[in-house]
């Protein structure tokens, strides 16, 4: 069972009610869905230059990440060419039962919903992949996108999507000067990312909710603290 909650910013988020956890931060799930996400991995920047966007989203939800993807392209004719993972069938129709959203997602919002059920309209093209993530990333191509959005349930009551294996794969996605942007901001999370190839820094600070992790391939990033720098290179290098 999924159930609403309206947030801060006027947006909506679902909770698991079995998991006890909602999707978002209660201080504004739209709020997150851009400055946690489509910002720091640059999706406007990307779609100028390159007039395409590839995005690999994990953990569907209400598909808020993804309309604020949509959202960042405004204006620059450019198209987004997302794939979705999502194990719950169920919260994509609680999320497409929602009404009554704020006017500055609101339209967004619509057209991601719609895409999600197949019709996915001009300058936007959105595959969902129902199933596990872990199966379902190992059939994405290798360095093919150019924005990865690591939006699972927290480790508790997710954690086989933070685990290094998982991490690794979904690392090996990430294109030449692609960022991922996650809210973890955990150790073992960062060292897993920098295992696996990337360079690590640190993600903003969203609504209520402390730093996150940004990774990249070839993208400067915000330095991690220097203490935690060094600590990663010696993990990395092996020493403990
Ligand atoms: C934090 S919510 C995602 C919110 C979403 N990004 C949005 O913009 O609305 C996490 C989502 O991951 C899904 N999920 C949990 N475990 C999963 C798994 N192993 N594979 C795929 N999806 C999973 C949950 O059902 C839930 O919808």
């Amino acid at each position: 069972m999924w159930t609403p909650i309206r947030t801060a910013d006027g947006s909506w988020t679902l909770r698991n009610d079995e998991l006890g956890q909602a999707c978002h931060s209660l201080s504004g799930a739209w709020e997150q869905a851009r400055l946690r996400y489509a910002e720091p991995c640059r999706v406007r920047e990307v779609a100028l230059e390159r007039g395409v966007v590839r995005l690999l989203d994990i953990g569907t939800g209400l598909g808020l990440n993804l309309a604020a993807a949509l959202a960042a392209l405004d204006g620059t004719g450019a198209r987004l060419e997302a794939v979705t993972f999502e194990r719950d069938a169920e919260v994509l129709a609680s999320a497409r039962a929602l009404v009554d959203w704020p006017s500055d997602c609101a339209p967004w919002v619509a057209r991601v919903h719609a895409a999600l059920v197949g019709d996915s309209g001009l300058g936007l093209k959105v595959h969902v992949e129902l199933g596990d993530a872990r199966e379902r990333v190992t059939a994405a191509p290798d360095a093919s996108f150019d924005a990865v959005f690591l939006d699972p349930f927290s480790p508790q009551v997710a954690p086989e999507l933070w685990s290094e294996t998982f991490l690794s794969l979904v690392a090996s996605k990430l294109a030449s000067g692609g960022v991922l942007s996650t809210y973890s901001a955990s150790f073992p999370v960062r060292l897993a990312l920098a295992r696996a190839g990337l360079a690590v820094g640190r993600g903003p600070r969203v609504g209520t909710k402390a730093e996150g992790t940004l990774a990249s391939r070839g993208v400067p990033l915000p330095g991690l603290e220097p203490r935690l720098e060094r600590r990663l290179a010696r993990r990395i290098q092996g020493a403990s």
